[in-house]
């Protein structure tokens, strides 16, 4: 039986997590978040010390992973790997490498009806032929002000301006990237996330049950 792919692209930050888990779990598909993979990846050469822009030192020490962790965590989750996952992305080895374990994690996954794929080239490049495609879109301020206020209500330290920066430096990295930039899938539906969670939700809903 063919599996259900529903695909959501969009910028950081712009709630595709949230809406990525709250669709999997309404009509019993798994969530696969890629950018958990760029993070991981991204945490992986951070720790053992090579730099981002070293290109040549990422394409060898790539060949000899075989595992790469699908699990998400805070210390992933940091600025600093945030950038190095958004700068590793614009790697055509580094795409190729996360775009076999998409494929390969939705076949080995025999019993599963389907999945919601969440990331920035899903529906334009891992699952081009997918059921229903979604581009989630929000200004750059509200993705600012909803990255900052859920920072400092989980205790932590945080500066609006800066925040609002980093999100515009990944924006303009992420969409003009040479190999898979973010761009609105060809046939995709455009979301806006600029209102409520639950306005969003109910849009995305009625497409759900409308093309599956
Ligand atoms: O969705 P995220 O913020 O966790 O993603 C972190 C970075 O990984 C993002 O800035 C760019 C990269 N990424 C990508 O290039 N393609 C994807 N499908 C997912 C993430």
């Amino acid at each position: 039986m063919k599996k259900i792919i529903i695909t959501i692209d969009g910028p950081a930050a712009s709630g595709k997590e949230k809406i990525s888990k709250y669709i999997s779990k309404k009509y019993k598909l798994k969530h696969l978040d890629s950018g958990i993979l760029y993070r991981q990846l991204a945490f992986y050469f951070f720790t053992n010390k090579i730099d981002s822009d070293d290109v040549n030192q990422i394409k060898k020490k790539i060949l000899k992973i075989n595992q790469i962790s699908f699990r998400n965590s805070k210390k992933i989750r940091t600025q600093e790997i945030s950038r190095f996952a958004s700068k590793i992305a614009t790697y055509d080895t580094v795409r190729y490498f996360i775009n076999k374990l998409q494929h390969d994690f939705v076949n080995k996954n025999k019993k599963i009806r389907g999945f919601v794929v969440d990331g920035r080239d899903i529906g334009s490049v891992v699952f081009k032929n997918a059921n229903l495609k979604l581009y989630i879109e929000v200004n750059s301020e509200i993705r600012a002000k909803r990255r900052y206020k859920q920072l400092i209500d989980s205790g932590e330290k945080s500066i609006y301006p800066k925040i609002l920066k980093e999100i515009k430096l990944r924006d303009k990295q992420d969409k003009l990237r040479k190999h898979s930039p973010l761009i609105v899938p060809k046939g995709a539906f455009v979301i806006s996330n600029n209102g409520t969670f639950k306005e969003t939700i109910e849009e995305i809903t009625k497409l759900v049950e409308k093309n599956l």
